[in-house]
């Protein structure tokens, strides 16, 4: 099984060579580029490829690779929404992800923009530095006995449930499935969480019916002063209408890992670039606004689980009995 693994960062190597010590009969290729048109043409006689959560897998990309032989597709990662799962099947590409690999990982960095943006740890950083050791514009609120609200209450969810359930606070869940280990929860509609939650952090998957969930008419739902953080997917949000609930006043603060229009940014240094027409840089111009760039994902443990459950995927695709509920979409090879 040889795999072509595009997008490579120092951390990607260093976890999967460690992890392909105990793989005969798997090997891997790095490339720094990610995966578009031209690249996938590399892909010749390399029977999978690896992608990460931005990696535009288009139908273009999926038939350049079946033309190419690759018969499997890796995403390291367990979002699916950049990869045209349409055309895999068309071309009988099988795709497979990593469900869950730590959900605390992500939940923990929830929190943790929640907290700094809330109590503005990320101007008091650069003030102090600068020997400004002024307090004002820092004043935050206590999270202990408010309300969190929790939109999505899967593997990720569930976790920041648990660590809200730490901060003594109350908690409101919305999902289509109730999750019943979450008995400390109050499931309840998401009208009835965005107009009471102090804290609203949203862990659900971008589908048709999660697109823009976050719009002008949620953000006049809910509380003067909430908190609001993303680590699930941008276009939960309509950014311009969160920028406009900004505006108004609307937030003690905003936490995001994801946006809209990460993709062109998403692990890449563009200090020296000016950002054209970009809604990123009148996000960053708010001072109650912290951005992370998708780094939601990057602790030691998780990268040493995606690792490992991506080359276990690769092994046992090849082995002809893929683990199936890491499969996406099963391509006629299987
Ligand atoms: P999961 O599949 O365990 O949970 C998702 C939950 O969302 C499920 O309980 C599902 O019923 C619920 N859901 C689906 N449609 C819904 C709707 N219309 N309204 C309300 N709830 C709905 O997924 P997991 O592992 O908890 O991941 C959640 C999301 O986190 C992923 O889809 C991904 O976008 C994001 N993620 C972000 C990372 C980062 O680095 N920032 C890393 C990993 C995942």
């Amino acid at each position: 099984m040889k795999i072509l693994f595009y997008d490579a960062k120092s951390y990607d190597r260093e976890s999967f060579d460690d992890v392909l010590r105990d793989y005969d009969g798997v090997s891997i290729d790095y490339l720094d580029s990610d995966i578009s048109v031209r690249t996938a043409r590399l892909a010749a006689g390399y029977d999978a490829v690896c992608v990460f959560v931005a990696s535009p897998v288009t139908g273009e990309v999926v038939r350049v690779l079946f033309e190419k032989g690759v018969r499997l597709i890796l995403l390291r990662c367990a979002g699916y929404n950049n990869v045209d799962l349409d055309a895999c099947e068309e071309y009988g590409i099988t795709v497979m992800r990593v469900p869950g690999y730590s959900p605390e990982t992500v939940a923990e960095h929830a929190m943790a923009l929640a907290l700094a943006a809330n109590r503005r740890l990320h101007k008091a950083y650069i003030r102090v530095r600068e020997n400004n050791f002024s307090l004002v514009g820092l004043t935050g609120t206590n999270f202990y006995k408010k309300t969190a609200g929790i939109i999505g209450t899967g593997k990720i969810g569930a976790a920041m449930c648990r660590i809200c359930r730490g901060f003594g606070m109350r908690i409101l869940a919305y999902d289509v499935n109730e999750n019943p280990e979450l008995d400390f929860t109050e499931y309840t509609s998401l009208e009835r969480l965005l107009s009471e939650s102090d804290l609203i952090s949203l862990h659900c998957p971008l589908t048709d019916d999660t697109y823009h969930m976050i719009d002008s008419g949620a953000v006049s739902m809910m509380k003067n002063g909430v908190v609001l953080v993303n680590t699930s997917r941008g276009a939960l949000i309509k950014t311009d209408d969160l920028i406009a609930g900004i505006r108004e006043h609307k937030f003690a603060g905003v936490g995001l890992d994801v946006y809209e229009e990460e993709n062109d940014n998403v692990f890449e240094n563009r200090e020296d670039d000016i950002l054209e027409d970009s809604t990123t840089a009148m996000l960053l111009s708010f001072p109650n606004v912290i951005v992370t760039s998708h780094q939601g994902f990057l602790t030691g443990e998780a990268l040493r689980a995606i690792s490992e459950t991506t080359v276990e995927n690769a092994a046992s695709f090849e082995e002809g009995s893929p683990e199936a509920s890491n499969v996406i979409r099963a391509g006629a090879v299987v």
